[in-house]
């Protein structure tokens, strides 16, 4: 299951990725925004990160003008490695690498196409584990307060 959000900035966009997401064959869960009405996008990175923080889903999409702002809120969460990605190359890596659980873009930033590219290479990356892992578990003692 994979959660996705965003701010009024990015809704369009929002459900272009969701019949993306389907389409690959992924359920996903949709924690707003549900309109073009202006909001705030930290309402939105919240939700999806506590949503796969809690297991509630797998990973998590995030949109927002640039998608700083919203993954910058969620990476508050514990557990939570939210990215932003304008290309393709760091999705990837990000997941290889970082094991990132939320993936955040700008559809200021990035257009549409673009945007499916990247979700789809992140997505169907696996981290690899390995001694990648050692630093994943050093930055969950960070939040730890173990820094
Ligand atoms: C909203 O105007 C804008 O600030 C927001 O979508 C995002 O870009 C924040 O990082």
């Amino acid at each position: 299951m994979i959660a996705i959000g965003t701010d009024h900035i990015g809704f369009e966009y929002k459900q272009e990725i969701i019949d993306y997401l389907k389409e690959m064959g992924y359920m996903v869960k949709d924690y707003g925004t549900y309109d073009k009405q202006r909001t705030d996008y930290p309402l939105y990175g919240i939700r999806v990160a506590k949503a796969v923080s809690s297991k509630e889903c797998e990973l998590g999409i995030l949109i927002c003008g640039t998608g700083v702002g919203i993954s910058l809120a969620a990476n508050k969460i514990n557990g939570i490695r939210a990215v932003v990605c304008s290309e393709p190359y760091s999705a990837k890596l990000s997941k290889e690498h970082n094991d990132t659980n939320i993936l955040s873009f700008g559809s200021r930033v990035i257009g549409i196409e673009m945007a499916k590219m990247i979700v789809k290479e992140w997505i169907q990356t696996k981290f690899e584990g390995g001694r990648h892992q050692r630093r994943i578990d050093m930055i969950a003692e960070i939040e730890k307060g173990n820094g």
